[in-house]
């Protein structure tokens, strides 16, 4: 995990707020059963991946979020009320934090905690461009690690913004220690969070398999990172994307199977893979609304209002701090 901490003006050169990659995938590769952290995939090409995973048929997540957060942009504009700092966990896309900016009321800050580089150089100029008023101060950083204190002006209104359902990246014992750490740091605030919900499992399947490939691009993405920062020499050809629903865990499970007995070379150490042998690249865990309501309340949230769509696909709740 990166201890980075930039906050300010926006990076003018690429800084890696992930120059732990080498080591973590090492350490990784050498757990049973082997593993990689999901915030490995947002080098330039998987953030680029991601953004047109966001627009596939199948991915019903970011249109039902961005429809939801347009038709109730009022209500979140009367809960929030006027001249908050808002910090985004995670800032993708500026379509997303645009329609929340755009609703509020004079709006003071906007801090991104963000770990890919490019992603957040992109939204910074974006936000300032669209924004003029709202003073963005971008924070190139791990959002797991706790973020200071400084990150509001004293007295400020603060507001967390988590859409996206990243949440669901967590386990959920994870989920509740981020949870209450977003409690404590907007304490006198609130957070409002976009989370999956549970649903019918072919339609959860079909996300995560589209048929146009790009989630397993997205997936296998990770190796060619490997290969170029982390002296590998995977053969992308004998890793296969799976990602299947696992209905007692209620979760999307992701992996990069290997279709061969072989020896990978990484960062100057031989790494053995049996034929069938997974690497465990993303959870993505669904909730019922009521079991996320609880999971905030155990967090120390108050959860207060909660917006669904017709079809119960998707939720954003409104948790006070
Ligand atoms: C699933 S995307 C969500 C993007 C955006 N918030 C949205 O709703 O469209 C996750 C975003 O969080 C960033 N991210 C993932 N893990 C992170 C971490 N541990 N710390 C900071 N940023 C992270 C990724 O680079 C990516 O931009």
């Amino acid at each position: 995990m990166t201890s980075t901490h930039r906050t300010g003006a926006a990076p003018r050169r690429p800084i890696p707020a992930d120059i732990d990659f080498p080591d973590a995938l090492l350490e990784g590769l050498a757990t049973e059963p082997k593993r990689v952290a999901c915030k490995y995939f947002y080098d330039a090409v998987g953030a680029n991946l991601f953004q047109q995973i966001c627009e596939l048929p199948e991915y019903y997540l970011t249109r039902t979020e961005l429809s939801l957060l347009r038709r109730h942009a009022s209500d979140f504009a009367r809960l929030i009320g006027p001249h908050a700092e808002i910090v985004e966990f995670g800032a993708g896309s500026a379509e997303t934090i645009g329609i929340l900016l755009a609703a509020l009321d004079r709006p003071r800050a906007y801090v991104p905690v963000e770990i890919s580089n490019g992603s957040l150089l992109d939204l910074v100029g974006r936000i300032r461009a669209d924004h003029p008023a709202v003073d963005v101060r971008p924070l190139l950083a791990d959002f797991t690690a706790p973020l200071p204190q400084t990150l509001f002006s004293p007295g400020a209104r603060r507001i967390g913004f988590f859409p996206g359902s990243t949440i669901g990246n967590f386990t959920r014992s994870e989920a509740r220690d981020f949870l209450a750490g977003a409690a404590r740091l907007l304490k006198g605030g609130g957070l409002l969070i976009g989370v999956d919900l549970v649903k019918d499992p072919a339609v959860l399947h079909a996300a995560y398999n589209d048929s146009a490939g790009v989630t397993a691009a997205f997936n296998r993405n990770l190796l060619v990172r490997a290969n170029r920062e982390a002296a590998a020499n995977f053969d992308l050809a004998r890793f296969a994307h799976y990602a299947p629903y696992n209905v007692e865990k209620r979760r999307i499970e992701m992996y990069l199977v290997s279709t061969a007995a072989q020896l990978v070379r990484v960062a100057g150490r031989q790494i053995a893979f049996a034929e069938g042998e997974a690497i465990h690249t993303e959870s993505s865990h669904k909730y019922t609304i009521e079991d996320f309501r609880s999971l905030a309340v155990q967090a120390g949230f108050s959860p207060r209002a909660v917006w669904t769509d017709p079809d119960r696909l998707f939720s954003i709740h409104w948790l006070e701090a």
